[in-house]
């Protein structure tokens, strides 16, 4: 458990206790990562930490960044830990689930009939393109600073990406968006034809295209139409942002990133809130913890194989909101919002 920054210790202290509450043999070890490490003297990922992951099943993240590193190199900053598990783990799909609570229609900021059943999934690919390519830097030249971030994808990337975005539509709603900019972006134009050619392996999925910019807006438009959509890290960061807020709050968002580490029946993973650190609401016990106990129903399906105990920690969250319960960022036309703590428990009644 890696609770980092900001409101990150106390939400995932409450996923923690449901996790604990329905799986007591799971064995939980805090460790430092993020500001909360730097802070401390040590690096954003210490060694001490990194081992602590080598030795687990499955990691349980909350969430890193804080204002006072803006403007710090990538190294010294507390997101650099999870651009290095991403990368030594090499977690390269990221689940994004996006769902709106039944009788939480009035917390978004979109009229509650354009969002009312709204279940899509974000496929982002975590360890390439702009985040990772090299070079990547800021440097002189003649005279002058410039910085460089370089855009690259390899075939066998999207080809992965691609096949778990097909697989996961084949049991859902079988519909797969492909996201990109490929009018502009050579890679957007490997993309596209890749994750083309793999439909083929996929006739009963449904493939659409969109350009990135279309899908900003379409998102907005008409949520409901998207069932799985696929797209490159960047385009899924930010797209991921935008569609967790349909849901009226980045509270309520799990996150599971996996790639192919793990041993038989134990997929390795990390699991984590999507909506960041929110250092204004941290220590407050006001902050959503449902994006970090879902995180945790995650884990538990993906890492464990424990589908059983996952989907009991998700009724248990859907009944606490359909019977009202509201904390403060999405409690806009409920009655008085109640705290972190009071929600955790309301959850943990209701298991
Ligand atoms: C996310 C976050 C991270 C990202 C940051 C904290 C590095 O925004 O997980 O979406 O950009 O991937
Ligand atoms: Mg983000």
């Amino acid at each position: 458990m890696l609770p980092g920054d900001g409101i990150g210790p106390e939400v995932t202290q409450c996923a923690a206790e449901v996790l604990r509450r329905v799986r007591p043999d799971v064995e939980c070890t805090v460790a430092p990562v993020g500001a909360a490490a730097l802070a401390a003297g040590l690096p954003a990922l210490p060694p001490e930490t990194k081992a602590l992951c080598d030795r687990s099943d499955a990691i349980l993240f909350g969430s890193v960044g804080l204002p006072q590193y803006d403007g710090l190199p990538l190294a010294q900053r507390p997101e650099y830990a999870l651009f290095l598990l991403r990368r030594d783990y090499e977690l390269y799909a990221n689940l994004r689930p996006v769902r709106v609570f039944p009788g939480l229609e009035d917390a978004s900021s979109l009229r509650p009939e354009i969002v009312r059943g709204l279940d899509l999934l974000v496929v982002r690919e975590l360890t390439g393109g702009i985040y990772y390519g090299r070079p990547k830097e800021l440097r002189t030249v003649d005279g002058v600073e410039e910085a460089v971030d370089t855009m690259i994808y390899r075939a066998p990337e999207i080809e992965r990406i691609a096949r778990i975005a097909f697989d996961l539509a084949r049991a859902r709603r079988k519909h797969v968006t492909s996201v990109d900019k490929q009018n502009i972006l050579e890679t957007s134009r490997l993309w596209r034809r890749v994750v083309t050619e793999m439909a083929a392996q996929y006739p009963d999925v449904r493939l659409e295209h969109l350009l990135v910019d279309n899908a900003a807006m379409q998102l907005v438009a008409r949520p409901g139409d998207f069932d799985v959509i696929v797209t490159e890290n960047m385009f899924g960061d930010i797209l991921s942002d935008e569609a967790a807020i349909l849901t009226g709050s980045l509270g309520t968002l799990p996150s599971a990133s996996l790639g192919s580490g793990g041993s038989p029946g134990r997929q390795f993973g990390l699991y984590e809130p999507i909506g960041g650190t929110a250092p204004d609401l941290a220590g407050k016990d006001v902050a959503n913890p449902t994006a970090a106990i879902l995180s945790a129903a995650m884990l538990l399906r993906h890492s464990l194989a424990d589908d059983s105990s996952a989907a009991r920690i998700e009724r248990a969250v859907d009944r606490a909101y359909g019977d009202g319960l509201r904390t403060a960022d999405v409690a806009r036309s409920a009655a008085a919002p109640v705290s972190t703590r009071a929600f955790t428990q309301g959850v943990l009644a209701r298991l």
